[in-house]
């Protein structure tokens, strides 16, 4: 593979230092509260890292020790509140551009000021703000959309151009008969939006819209396995005829049937989720690595014999909600348990790579297992943040378990005996958190790019063993990786696939979660760095756009700004900077959408009707 040359370039012109209106001032000032910082950093115990090192148990300690925080003032004199308060604001300004520019349509476009039909049009970003409205206290808004929900038919679809329509659903395009939609955007988007606006507010006409929606999709587990099809017509029932289907889009709702299923106590809902977590457990724990493959056929209830297997597109949430659903249910179906330890396991083992120069841990896809293609994907960026969640809320005994190694192929993962399994779930969080920012701060615009390509490298598990062989000296391999600028000049360990940075939420939602779990400010202050390059980047003047070139500041705008971008990146950041627990983790779970449910207990009652074991 080549090696990349573009990016270092950029960085090491004077231009940069110009753009950024550094002065000598600025400089002075930053040297003297970093040295400051550093140490406080080292004389306090306060700001000690919140990893706390166990008994030895006979397996090899992991201490990642702290993160190399970004230069910052003290943090004592930091006034987060303000910061949170910046972020309501931008969500502010967003929803406003929204309902004035583009209301009742999908999304606004911040550059043309007009708004596109995108997700089934019914007003999606109206649906995905409702829970960030109600975490913010914007009553207001709030009180403004409940009558518009209150008036929804969502036999109707108006959607044009007809830009979910997929081969296979074949419908002629009408704006006023209803076409396909897509189940898992519309599950994740307005049943999620729904039913947590629902929790938050016990506005019941949430709940009765929430239930209403899930009738109308019912048709799409019309196949021969009670799999979802990948897209359905409300008004028909009809689900798609297109066979195949990827994880994300099939294994994504449990969450929401679940809560949906608790609240109105309709056991179809519940149903629903067993059919198809019976076909996944069978796949994981039988037939493949540990983990689930991406691709599957409706039909045959089977994976595709690509063998594909990623945490990133086309799969992130299917492995997420493995995690959640065990979470939300009171931690009672072990099922999910085994299978989330066992798919992070196969990860560790398998799909983490260490860069060859800078030892940027990264996380990639294979096909099949041992054919890496070393792309790393800002959407693989929420996986370390799951991974925080785990190691904070499961019970050590998940972590505990000698035999389940041995379901995943291959010597490398022999390996994974001689570590900690929480410990080692938290430094594998750490480096990709790191590195995930890191492609953030690797930017003349300090936003990400969408997808990397790496120059290849080694296996994170074969780096740790022979760290470990070595007398585990230093840091741990993949954490604390080098800067741009401490490599050989002009080569760096990645290029860039797509320099597009699409508002995606993934890396500040691990910086919310890293924060929560460690403790570490220094994941706060790496939010604060980005939401500064939002505001300075791709802020319009109705809202906030998605960006064609993160290497390129000033340069033209996408004139796009989804949903998700009030949803989740908005709702992380003000969260990662208010002092308020708004959402303790050990009380309610995100869907993937950034929608936050109460856990709950099944009563024995529900057991019972719903067949739960
Ligand atoms: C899929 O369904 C459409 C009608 O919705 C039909 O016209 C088309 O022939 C079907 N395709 C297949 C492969 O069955
Ligand atoms: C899915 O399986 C069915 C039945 O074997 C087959 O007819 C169909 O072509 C498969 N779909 C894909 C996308 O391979
Ligand atoms: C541990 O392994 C046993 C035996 O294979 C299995 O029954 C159990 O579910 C596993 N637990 C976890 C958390 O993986
Ligand atoms: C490895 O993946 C590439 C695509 O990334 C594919 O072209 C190649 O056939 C695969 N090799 C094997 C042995 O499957
Ligand atoms: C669920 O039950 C456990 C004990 O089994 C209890 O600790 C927990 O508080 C309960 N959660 C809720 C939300 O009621």
């Amino acid at each position: 593979m080549a090696s990349f040359t573009s990016k270092f370039q950029s960085f090491s012109t004077p231009n940069t230092l110009r753009r950024l209106q550094i002065s000598r001032r600025h400089v002075i000032y930053g040297v003297v509260s970093f040295a400051f910082v550093l140490a406080l950093y080292n004389f306090l115990p306060a700001f000690s890292h919140a990893y706390h090192n166990e008994p030895f148990t006979g397996k090899v300690p992991l201490r990642p020790g702290k993160s190399q925080p970004p230069p910052t003032v003290p943090e004592d004199m930091i006034d987060w509140s303000g910061r949170a308060n910046e972020v309501k604001k931008a969500f502010r300004h967003a929803y406003y551009g929204y309902e004035v520019y583009a209301a009742p349509m999908d999304n606004l476009r911040p550059v043309s000021n007009d708004g596109i039909q995108e997700i089934d049009g019914w007003g999606v970003t109206l649906y995905d703000s409702l829970s960030t409205m109600l975490l913010m206290e914007l009553h207001d808004e709030f009180a403004r959309a409940l009558p518009v929900i209150e008036q929804q038919d969502f036999s109707k679809t108006l959607i044009f151009p007809p830009k979910t329509q997929e081969p296979g659903d074949h419908i002629a395009f009408d704006a006023h008969k209803a076409q396909f939609i897509p189940f898992f955007e519309t599950v994740i988007r307005y049943l999620g939006g729904l039913l947590s606006a629902y929790a938050l507010s016990h506005e019941f006409i949430l709940l009765k819209r929430a239930d209403d929606l899930a009738t109308k999709l019912s048709g799409v587990f019309d196949t021969p396995h009670g799999m979802p099809a990948y897209s359905v017509n409300p008004l028909t029932g009809q689900p798609s005829n297109r066979t195949h289907t990827i994880l994300a889009e099939m294994a994504t709702f449990q969450l929401e049937y679940l809560y949906l299923a608790r609240m109105t106590g309709k056991k179809e809902h519940h149903d629903r989720v067993t059919k198809v977590m019976d076909i996944i457990k069978h796949k994981t724990l039988v037939d493949t690595y540990g983990m689930l493959p991406t691709e599957w056929n409706v039909t045959t209830g089977q994976p595709e014999i690509t063998g594909h297997l990623s945490v990133g597109a086309n799969a992130d949430s299917g492995h997420e909600y493995l995690l959640k659903s065990y979470l939300l249910s009171g931690k009672v179906d072990k099922i999910n348990l085994e299978l989330y330890v066992q798919t992070v396991n196969t990860v560790l083992s398998s799909l983490l790579y260490v860069s060859p120069r800078r030892g940027l841990l990264y996380v990639t896809d294979a096909a099949p297992i041992n054919n890496a293609t070393h792309q790393f994907e800002h959407l693989s960026c929420f996986f370390p943040g799951l991974l925080a969640l785990g190691v904070h809320t499961l019970p050590d005994a998940a972590f505990d378990n000698e035999s389940s190694p041995k379901a995943v192929s291959g010597n490398d993962a022999d390996e994974l005996k001689y570590y900690d399994w929480k410990e080692l779930h938290l430094l594998a969080a750490q480096g990709l958190a790191e590195s995930c920012y890191q492609m953030y701060e690797d930017e003349p615009t300090g936003l990400g790019p969408d997808v990397v390509l790496f120059d290849g490298g080694e296996l994170w598990i074969r780096e740790l063993k022979k760290w470990r062989q070595g007398g585990m000296e230093g840091t741990p391999p993949g954490i604390h990786a080098k800067k741009m600028t401490e490599v050989r000049h002009g080569v760096d360990d990645y290029g860039l696939l797509s320099q597009r940075y699409l508002l995606r939420p993934e890396t500040v939602e691990s910086m919310f979660l890293m924060w929560k779990v460690t403790g570490d400010v220094v994941w706060r202050e790496r939010g604060w760095r980005i939401f500064q390059a939002l505001e300075k980047e791709a802020k319009t003047s109705t809202g906030y756009s998605s960006l064609y070139d993160v290497t390129n500041p000033g340069y033209p705008l996408m004139n796009d700004m989804p949903s998700y971008f009030l949803a989740e990146t908005l709702k992380y950041l003000y969260l990662l900077f208010n002092d308020k627990d708004l959402v303790p983790l050990d009380r309610w779970v995100f869907n993937t959408e950034a929608h936050p449910l109460p856990i709950f207990n099944w009563s024995s009652w529900e057991h019972k009707k719903f067949g739960i074991a």
